[in-house]
């Protein structure tokens, strides 16, 4: 059997390629969406901190949290169609978002 001419093979061999590459490009999806997406809300207690955040720092907290959920998803098409590009544009968006709240926010210590 010529393996060329053998569709099914030829489809198992990328399918276990496919296969192989997942973990690398599955793993930093799921981190994004259960540590720093909408996933992780209730895991860090959002709703309990949030109230002590000006408006603009929530916001600029929620943009965070949006962000990693879209890097999570464009993270995990990029492991069917190869859409590197995408993913890192995502990736962008996030560390943006990080940027963006530590440019206008500041924790300082109580005086009293
Ligand atoms: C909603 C606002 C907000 C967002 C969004 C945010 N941070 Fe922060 N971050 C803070 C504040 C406030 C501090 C406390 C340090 C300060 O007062 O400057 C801090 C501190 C840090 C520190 C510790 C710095 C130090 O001096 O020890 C790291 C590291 C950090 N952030 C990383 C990130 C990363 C990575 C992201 C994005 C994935 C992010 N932060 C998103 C508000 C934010």
């Amino acid at each position: 059997m010529r393996e060329d001419v053998h569709l099914p093979a030829q489809f198992a061999r990328e399918g276990l390629r496919v296969r192989k590459r997942e973990p690398t490009l599955r793993r930093p999806a799921d981190v994004a969406e259960f540590q720093l997406g909408m996933s992780s809300l209730s895991l860090h207690g959002a709703h309990e901190v949030a109230p002590y955040m000006p408006k603009g720092m929530q916001d600029a907290g929620t943009a965070m949290h949006r962000s990693a959920s879209q890097f999570a998803v464009a993270a995990k098409e990029a492991s069917i169609d190869h859409d590197v590009p995408r993913a890192l544009g995502a990736l962008t968006k996030v560390t943006q978002a990080c940027v963006g709240c530590h440019a206008g926010y500041r924790l300082k210590q109580r005086s009293d």
